[in-house]
């Protein structure tokens, strides 16, 4: 039986909920030689990192614009742990689906598989959540629709989601020195 979840805003208007597969992504690209790091000794032809998280805050971001069906920016990554290497000549896929949406936020979780083409071999590289966050015209935080959840493994991801987001509501309320500076010094939109 699906499953509304109407998010953790208050403030939320009446909106028409969205399934996960609604904004779930699958994005492929072949890693060349000019996305590859500084060589490491005795090897050549690793991808270098930040063409990875490029891959992953791009497929997060459509993923968050199809459930919102808005502008969105990137607020947080949470769990970026590099655990195998991808290489020159792998084909990275990259699947994205929401996991949780709070008034203006939505949780993308980001899988990478990096596959050896030539011998048939496909690694998980990593997973990591990206928070982003719903804009209105004036760029300001708007609310998204609620996500409907249909399994069990999308509801414990949802309660996985729940609890990561009140852990960063708290932080923020924390009034970590630094970040409230950083805040503070956003231009007005
Ligand atoms: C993210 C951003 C829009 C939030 O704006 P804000 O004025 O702080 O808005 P609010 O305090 O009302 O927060 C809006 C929502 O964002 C969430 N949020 C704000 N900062 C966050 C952070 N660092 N991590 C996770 N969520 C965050 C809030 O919890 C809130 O969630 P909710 O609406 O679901 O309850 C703003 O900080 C921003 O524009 N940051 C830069 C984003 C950017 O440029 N990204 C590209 C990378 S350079």
């Amino acid at each position: 039986m699906p499953e509304m979840n109407s998010g953790q805003g208050s403030t939320r208007p009446q909106m028409e909920g969205r399934k996960v597969d609604h904004s779930a992504v699958t994005m492929s690209q072949l890693i060349l030689p000019h996305q590859a790091g500084p060589h490491r000794p005795g090897d050549i032809g690793y991808a270098h990192g930040g063409e990875i998280m490029k891959l992953m805050d791009t497929a997060a971001g459509v993923t968050a614009v199809r459930h919102s069906h808005r502008t969105v920016v990137t607020a947080r990554v949470e769990d970026m742990n590099f655990f195998h290497p991808i290489r020159v000549g792998n084909l990275v896929t990259v699947k994205t689906f929401c996991t949780f949406v709070g008034r203006s936020t939505m949780a993308v979780r980001v899988d990478v598989i990096a596959e050896d083409v030539v011998r048939e071999k496909e690694t998980h590289a990593l997973t990591a959540y990206f928070m982003m966050v719903a804009l209105d015209d004036k760029g300001k935080p708007a609310p998204v629709p609620p996500l409907i959840v249909s399994s069990e493994k999308e509801r414990g991801l949802w309660e996985d989601g729940q609890k990561r987001y009140r852990a960063c509501k708290g932080e923020l309320m924390a009034g970590d020195e630094d970040l409230r500076a950083c805040r503070e010094e956003q231009p007005s939109r």
